[in-house]
């Protein structure tokens, strides 16, 4: 038997940092996917194959058994040691040790914020879960992504791999979630074409933070009280111009306060600003910042966006929220 899995990238619509503080945030589910497919081997040991890894600047496959541990694949290292963190945590679960290979391949360019990471983890834990024989609910998924991203990236609120396995619009906070209804929103995500660190990302904004409370707290409190606006509006019976109006400047605002949190980059910013004046009812970082991704709601400008983007020096992307999460298939042989 091989099992198929499949998981989407995210954004975040709104909250991203501040959600790592106990405050709520709003994430979509986007259609790029990751795809994993696992299977039993006959030599007992743990095989990893990736093709087509989309890392910044650059394209990588590779073949890895786990007895090449330290081949220094850059960016793409990180997919390794998701895929390699995954499998051992559900193999824990299921107290099992079986020769396994997993194959990955991803349309989601790694390092750019859209949660690639957790769509790895997510599609691995439910591809080798499956084949273990182990039946885990998405939210069990979820978690176990939660805690593959803590061993990996070292803080992490648990948004991404929860939005990857359950899809749609989610609203969370510290662990839990409620499912939004998903409003089909025109935007173009665009990609600096570099990466941040998630990891480095989440430090400066803890340092800041230790370092003034007194400052950075009140921008915390404020970004959660966008998010529950965020939400009311996305719930409320209003028709679908003035629901954009308002996101769109909610989205402003709350790149406002990333920009003061220290996670935008010049590069960002001109992305942020060409959409705007290309008319982007609203723009802002979507996911930790310092590079990768910005995204813009423009109802009946998105080519117009797209082109603004472009010419400002991003990569952009017209894409559409995913309402499916993790889809897992069994393939008999
Ligand atoms: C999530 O994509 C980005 C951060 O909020 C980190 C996290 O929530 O784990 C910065």
């Amino acid at each position: 038997m091989r099992v198929l899995a499949s998981a989407p990238a995210k954004i975040i619509l709104f909250g991203e940092h501040s959600v790592v503080y106990g405050k709520p945030a709003i994430a979509a589910a986007i259609d790029l996917r990751t795809y994993v497919k696992a299977e039993f081997n006959e030599n007992g040991r743990i095989r990893i194959e990736a093709k087509d890894i989309r890392t910044p600047g650059l394209t990588v496959s590779f073949t890895e058994d786990q007895i090449y541990f330290e081949t220094d694949y850059g960016k793409a290292a990180e997919v390794l040691s998701y895929v390699r963190e995954a499998i051992n945590l559900v193999m824990e679960e299921a107290g099992k040790q079986k020769g396994i290979t997993v194959s990955i391949t991803s349309q989601i360019p790694v390092g750019a914020g859209l949660g690639s990471s957790a769509a790895v983890a997510v599609a691995t834990i439910g591809a080798v879960s499956r084949l273990l024989g182990l039946e885990l609910s998405k939210k069990e998924i979820a978690k176990l992504g939660h805690k593959v991203e803590l061993l990996v990236q070292g803080a992490s609120s648990g948004i991404d791999p929860t939005v990857s396995a359950v899809g749609g619009f989610l609203y969370y906070q510290k662990g839990s979630f409620e499912s939004l209804p998903v409003v089909e929103l025109p935007i173009v995500v665009g990609y600096t074409g570099s990466s941040g660190s998630t990891k480095e990302l989440v430090a400066k904004v803890r340092k800041n933070y230790e370092e003034m409370p007194e400052i950075i707290e009140p921008i915390l409190n404020s970004m959660g009280r966008l998010v529950e606006k965020a939400r009311e509006v996305i719930l409320a019976e209003y028709d679908k111009e003035i629901k954009f109006q308002l996101l769109g400047r909610l989205m402003n605002i709350n790149h406002g306060l990333l920009d003061a949190l220290g996670v935008s980059t010049k590069s960002l910013s001109d992305l942020v600003y060409a959409s705007r004046e290309a008319g982007a009812l609203g723009a802002k970082i979507t996911g930790a910042g310092g590079g990768g991704c910005m995204y813009a709601l423009a109802p009946g400008k998105q080519t117009e966006v797209a082109t603004a983007i472009k010419i400002a020096g991003g990569v952009p992307m017209i894409t559409k929220i995913s309402r499916e999460g993790l889809r897992i298939e069994e393939v008999e042989e």
